[in-house]
């Protein structure tokens, strides 16, 4: 019998999926999603684009210092500047990866690239030989590969080989074609290209009409062995192809698709509430596979046949992509060794040991103001920890009146630390400067009338771009979760907080956003001082 091959998955959560409207993340946050994917088993993490910021290519360089499994990829353009920093940041990986990318559809070459196909061929070729002197493994991205000139695609997959490339992507970059039509593209480029054997092919889905998993799975019957995509099918508009719906296809259908995979199924649910808490974009309750309602079965007759064989009505065991078959665990009579256990379990399986302590004071104050403490509530504590970084203006309280026929007012207190400390530290053990100032205002509602009385404080006016509020549990008692983006001075700056208190929730986002914002500022007047 002929030996089962594998197909490879490439997540591009950290840079496809962070380029989803809304989604970036801090670098800690980052780490956790990259730690969690290595459990999860994926092959290669692209963590970043290194020359878009200084933050990618720093966050780029952590990924490829702390994973020990997967390959670490860096996305770059064909320019040896580009590859070469993407080289500084990947370099430090067990397994590094040079990802260069280069349009190959006639609309983005002479339209955006406003180049000849001979130059642009020349291009790829010079690119890829110029990152295979410093990194083994290159992948080369023919981007708008599904809207590209059959002839001429083969003719640049070929030279891109030639030159060094170990994996040849074909991304249908808009989410143009149709399944069979994907389908039938790979299997030429297989038939076509001389040297293909050398080579694995990879396909990279958007999901512009829906069809990025569907394009995949087609991709895959035709040869194609890597495929990228992102937990929860984040990514650029529409996104990309979901990682979880790929892995369960070929899970669920081994003999269909007759191909391998490296991927811990179990982690996919843990990996999928880690993305979509850290990032904010909610999953859609009746998404395949991790959607809140993927194992709910309302109607009578499905209930009750579930009941008589699960085999039934489902085709898949909800605990094989480890949903927990109990989440209602825990309360204000559990201990730290229940906590910190279900910590764990839920995928944070690297932090600090003074991390937890505050973590558990927290989940204390939690549990005695709610009855239950759901996963969700326990993942949003450690979130909100790890979203903030260093503060200026630390929050005593906040106070806020509000209802028919007053006008809504609140009170806030804040410290204003003269040097940034830790978030959630108090100053009053270290030798840091600080005053405590008081100030009260007036607004449309109490959110608004808390945010003026911040501005009077700190002195700055953030104008809030995108605000959003969710209850994290269910219950009368549940969490409430704010997200927030305010601008100040051209920059975007995100926020989160919880709290049961909603008003209080909104002032912890809108106090992160702040010391974000007071922070930059600071790091530049530096810079300018020192010129
Ligand atoms: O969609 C796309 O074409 C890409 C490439 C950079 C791989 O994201
Ligand atoms: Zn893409």
């Amino acid at each position: 019998m002929k030996k089962q091959d594998k197909v490879l998955f490439f997540d591009t959560t950290l840079r496809d999926g962070e380029q989803s409207p809304g989604a970036s993340m801090n670098l800690k946050e980052k780490l956790l999603v990259a730690n969690q994917l290595d459990t999860l088993g994926v092959d290669i993490i692209e963590a970043g684009f290194p020359i878009s910021s200084p933050g990618d290519f720093e966050a780029v360089k952590m990924v490829a210092k702390q994973i020990k499994g997967s390959s670490v990829a860096g996305l770059c353009r064909a320019a040896d500047k580009d590859i070469k920093v993407c080289w500084d940041a990947v370099k430090y990986a067990k397994k590094p990866r040079i990802h260069i990318f280069l349009a190959t559809s006639d609309l983005h070459i002479e339209k955006k690239l406003q180049k000849t196909r001979a130059q642009v061929l020349d291009m790829a070729v010079k690119a890829v030989k110029y990152g295979k002197s410093l990194c083994s493994d290159i992948e080369f991205s023919a981007e708008d590969a599904g809207r590209s000139d059959m002839d001429y695609l083969c003719k640049v997959v070929e030279a891109v080989i030639d030159a060094g490339a170990k994996t040849v992507n074909i991304p249908d970059t808009v989410g143009y074609t149709m399944p069979g039509e994907f389908g039938s593209k790979i299997a030429e480029i297989k038939r076509r290209v001389p040297n293909i054997n050398k080579a694995v092919i990879s396909v990279h889905c958007h999901n512009d009409l829906g069809l990025a998993v569907a394009n995949s799975l087609s991709a895959i019957e035709n040869g194609a062995r890597q495929v990228e995509c992102t937990i929860n099918g984040i990514g650029e508009r529409a996104g990309n192809a979901s990682l979880e719906e790929i892995v369960m296809a070929l899970t669920v259908r081994p003999r269909y698709y007759n191909v391998g995979h490296s991927i811990r199924t179990k982690e996919i649910y843990k990996a999928s509430k880690l993305v979509s808490n850290l990032t904010g974009i909610i999953v859609q309750v009746n998404k395949a596979i991790v959607g809140a309602n993927a194992f709910a079965h309302e109607a009578g007759i499905h209930q009750d046949g579930v009941l008589k064989d699960r085999g039934t009505y489902e085709i898949m065991n909800p605990q094989d992509i480890g949903i927990p078959e109990n989440s209602l665990v825990l309360g204000k009579h559990s201990g730290r060794h229940a906590f910190f256990k279900r910590i764990k379990d839920l995928g944070y399986k690297q932090i600090e040991a003074q991390t937890l302590e505050q973590l558990f004071e927290k989940f204390k104050i939690l549990a005695d103001k709610k009855k239950v403490i759901f996963d969700d509530d326990i993942i949003a504590l450690i979130e909100e920890d790890s979203s903030s970084g260093q503060e200026i203006f630390s929050l005593e309280y906040v106070s806020a009146t509000s209802g028919t026929g007053t006008i809504p007012t609140a009170t806030v207190r804040i410290t204003k630390n003269e040097k940034p400390v830790k978030a959630g530290i108090k100053t009053s053990g270290e030798k840091v400067k600080s005053a405590s100032i008081r100030e009260a205002a007036c607004g449309t509602g109490p959110v608004d009338a808390a945010y003026k009385a911040i501005d009077k404080i700190t002195g700055m006016e953030l104008k809030l771009t995108d605000y959003s509020l969710r209850a994290v549990s269910s219950g009368e008692d549940a969490l409430g979760e704010v997200n927030l983006k305010a601008s100040y001075n051209e920059m975007i700056y995100s926020g989160k907080g919880t709290s049961t208190d909603i008003v209080e929730a909104s002032v912890k986002a809108y106090m992160q956003a702040v010391n974000k914002a007071k922070s930059f500022s600071l790091k530049m007047n530096d810079k300018k001082g020192k010129k």
